[in-house]
């Protein structure tokens, strides 16, 4: 079923609430890692402000502070990497409900953004509560999903919030479903599937699901081990490991390495999920290298997703040269292996 866009919508003099996903990770010294997280939604918000008289404030949930208020997980140190990403100055409102929400609104000059504080301080985000979703919507207009990647979550900011107020997918949102349909439903033949990463129980439902579309599934990283350790039976679609680097197994080994690469060679989609060794860890970044290696000089339309993988790239420094990135992880996983998202239900027209 077709979904409602934002071209569909009026932001003329509305007040616009914009969910976000700014759930980016933050290296020992505070600084944004995920860059290329906040610098794809900049297009919605260009888009918004493009009309007169709209208030916009973002939403986000950042980590998982468990409904506290932890100051760990405040949104409040955001601000600079969100501004650098949107190019416009943002003002932090030290609560996602009530008046100071409405306070913050009315202030909010022409051209400018609020960035409201972390959602899950409230626990009746998770629990998906319905007065809370209210009370979210209270001081808005209009509702906008640009959190592809909390999209698989039933929470009150993603789903129930829509029962309170006109409803819109952002661009990105939009670009996911469109990138992510063609790889599930019609790739280019031979179409390939890299699942790396670790927890065989979250990918196993995604590679039964591209064993009917895809020709190969080449299956590296700890999902591997456990596969073998747990004596998972696949089609012969499904390459495990021909060897690995050590009894350890925390790297995919040279005779892997060259078959995956003959496979690769000749792709024309590639997915990609999850590194195929203990990547951030060297020598055990070799396989990982040499297989992004070969897919950049494949002819294959690559897409890629999930935190991990996301990692790997910003540290090898080619996210311009990747056909689409994919900013979810969970969210990818269950879109690709068919399941629907309720963040993306909720949209429908
Ligand atoms: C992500 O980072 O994958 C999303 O922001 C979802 O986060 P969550 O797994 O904490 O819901």
């Amino acid at each position: 079923m077709p979904i409602r866009s934002i071209e569909q919508a009026n932001f003329k003099n509305k007040k616009a609430l914009v969910r976000m996903d700014f759930n980016v990770e933050l290296d020992n010294i505070a600084q944004v890692q995920e860059h290329f997280k906040l610098e794809v939604l900049k297009k919605t918000i260009d888009y918004i402000l493009g009309f007169p008289g709209v208030k916009v404030a973002m939403l986000t949930h950042f980590g998982r502070p468990k409904g506290k208020n932890d100051p760990h997980y405040s949104v409040a140190k955001l601000v600079p990497a969100v501004e650098q990403a949107f190019a416009r100055k943002v003002t932090f409102v030290s609560d996602c409900i009530g008046k100071d929400v409405v306070k913050a609104l009315d202030a909010l000059p022409s051209g400018e953004l609020l960035l409201l504080e972390n959602v899950r301080f409230y626990p009746e985000e998770e629990a998906n509560d319905e007065e809370f979703a209210k009370s979210l919507a209270k001081p808005f207009d209009i509702y906008v999903n640009e959190a592809f990647g909390v999209d698989h979550r039933n929470h009150a900011s993603v789903t129930t919030i829509t029962k309170f107020l006109p409803a819109y997918a952002g661009l990105h949102v939009l670009e996911e479903i469109e990138k992510l349909d063609y790889i599930r439903l019609l790739p280019d033949h031979p179409a390939v599937a890299i699942i790396g990463g670790a927890k065989i129980e979250t990918k196993l439902p995604l590679i039964q699901a591209l064993e009917k579309n895809f020709d190969a599934i080449l299956v590296g990283g700890k999902v591997a081990n456990e596969a073998i350790d747990q004596k998972i039976v696949f089609s012969e679609k499904v390459l495990l490991p021909l060897d690995f680097d050590s009894p350890l197994r925390l790297d995919i080994g040279p005779n892997t390495i060259a078959c995956f690469i003959q496979v690769i060679k000749i792709a024309k989609t590639i997915v990609w999920n999850g590194p195929l060794g203990k990547f951030e860890e060297k020598p055990y970044d070799m396989g990982t290298n040499a297989i992004l290696h070969a897919i950049l000089e494949s002819q294959a339309f690559f897409v890629i997703g999930g935190g991990e993988s996301l990692a790997v790239l910003e540290k090898t420094g080619v996210m311009d040269r990747i056909g689409f990135v994919s900013s979810g992880g969970g969210a990818m996983l269950e879109y690709l292996s068919g399941k629907k998202l309720p963040g993306i239900e909720a949209l429908e027209a």
